[in-house]
């Protein structure tokens, strides 16, 4: 398995640039699904959550290309099942229940299950499902689909859950008549699921606010789409920075969808500037403490939460996180109390108290953003920080090391048998 090793205390400086989004990148690949032909996608990231699904997808019978842009061929789509080893490793590949029901009437997906951050049911999507008039069994871990005719239905979410949202979209896209999602997830991901499947011809209105409505259309032609810059990757770029005292510039940094993130990081003292189409990061390392909570878009984002974390356990005073989307998200705490952090949790809320500084230990990670607060603290942290089952980080990051290396890091991947 590979490592991470990082010797701590270098300030970042120099230019990085932001890959595309994950979390935008996984639904629309997904949406290839709802049409035969051959798709494109540009800036879709190289990551171990893309390669899950492309698996997924090449097992439903897609043909995928994958260098610099991604191809789906979907002339032959003929399997209708999503196996638990596909789905227990991302629970984003639930999303292909509905295109497949939508396009093919029918479809077998295992229930992701339990994850480390939290329990994570799929019951909003199905509930969904069923109010567009699909049938619904759920048996031996698995939910079977079936529909002869999918119509669309008035669809109140009780939580603006991010891929629900995304499952009903691309369902109502194909489905009969009308149907209105009320308490919709505001994600900028949906807004760019929405733009693919409007390439592919369907009509949707409201994408980025909490009333989306879709009318259905008989058939969808193949997407040709590129996706956005990922402002999770682009907001662990800015705690860097501010982590190290470093001065950097960001390119493709998604600024217009980062407002609580930014407002949030100036709050603890670093600069931030837009110049000559760059994100300019400046930070003198003196951090203030801030007190945070995560909110829906637009705000703050769970997926920053342990980053910012980080950040703040070097804060002049005490700062406070409550993390208010998944029950059980600070298992990253005990890993940077390892490295000199002083947290301590209540419920759901992280009571951080500044320490002056952190000192490098083996700690390991243990999901994708616990794995790049770990990095950040390794950053900054005096001597060697070794962060274990980085596999997590692969998930969710473009070549992170590297591109940190580029800004001045001490930091190398290798293998745990070398250590
Ligand atoms: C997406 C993101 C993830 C991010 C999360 C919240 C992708 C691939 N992943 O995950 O990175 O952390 O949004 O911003 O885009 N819930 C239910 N029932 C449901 C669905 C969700 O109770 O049917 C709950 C979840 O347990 C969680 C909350 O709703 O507590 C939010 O989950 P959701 O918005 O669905 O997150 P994901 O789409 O899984």
């Amino acid at each position: 398995m590979d490592c991470i090793v990082i010797n701590g205390g270098k300030s970042l400086k120099g230019e990085v640039s932001v890959s595309g989004s994950k979390n935008a990148a996984l639904p629309i690949i997904v949406a290839t699904l709802l049409a035969n032909g051959n798709h494109k996608i540009s800036g879709v990231p190289n990551l171990r959550d893309i390669n899950t699904l492309a698996k997924l997808l090449t097992h439903l019978g897609a043909e995928i290309q994958f260098n610099e842009n991604m191809e789906v061929n979907t002339h032959n789509i003929n399997v209708f099942d999503a196996p638990y080893e596909l789905v227990r490793t991302m629970r984003a590949s639930f999303l292909v229940i509905g295109p497949l029901v939508a396009r093919f009437g029918k479809a077998r997906v295992s229930l992701p299950g339990g994850c480390a951050i939290g329990v994570r049911p799929v019951d909003i999507h199905i509930k969904s499902l069923e109010a567009m008039g699909v049938n619904i069994d759920i048996e031996q871990g698995y939910v079977t689909a079936s529909c002869d005719e999918l119509k669309g239905a008035h669809i109140y979410l009780d939580m603006p859950t991010v891929g629900g949202t995304e499952n009903i979209i691309m369902t109502a896209c194909l489905a009969k008549g009308t149907t209105v999602i009320e308490n919709a997830a505001r994600e900028p991901e949906i807004i760019d699921l929405v733009g693919a499947l409007r390439t592919m011809g369907a009509q949707i209105t409201g994408e980025g606010t909490g009333t989306i409505k879709i009318e259905g259309v008989l058939k969808l032609n193949p997407l040709n789409y590129a996706v956005i810059p990922d402002r999770i990757e682009a907001g662990t770029f800015m705690v860097a920075a501010g982590i190290t005292g470093g001065d950097i510039f960001i390119n493709n940094c998604p600024i217009k969808y980062m407002g609580a993130t930014i407002d949030k990081l100036r709050e603890t003292g670093i600069v931030i500037e837009e110049e000559n189409g760059l994100v300019h990061v400046l930070s003198s390392g003196k951090i203030n403490c801030v007190e945070v909570t995560t909110k829906p878009y637009p705000g703050f984002p769970t997926d920053m939460q342990a980053q910012m974390m980080a950040l703040l356990s070097l804060a002049d005073g005490t700062s406070i996180i409550r993390e208010t989307i998944f029950e059980n998200r600070f298992i990253h705490v005990a890993e940077l109390d390892r490295l000199g952090a002083s947290i301590k949790v209540e419920h759901d809320t992280a009571i951080i108290g500044g320490v002056k500084k952190l000192k490098g230990a083996t700690v390991m990670a243990t999901d994708l953003r616990a794995s790049a607060s770990l990095i950040l603290s390794g950053l900054v942290a005096e001597g060697k920080t070794t962060v274990l089952r980085v596999y997590h980080l692969d998930r969710g990051y473009d070549c992170l090391e590297e591109k940190l290396k580029l800004l001045g890091a001490d930091i190398y991947r290798t293998s745990e048998n070398n250590l």
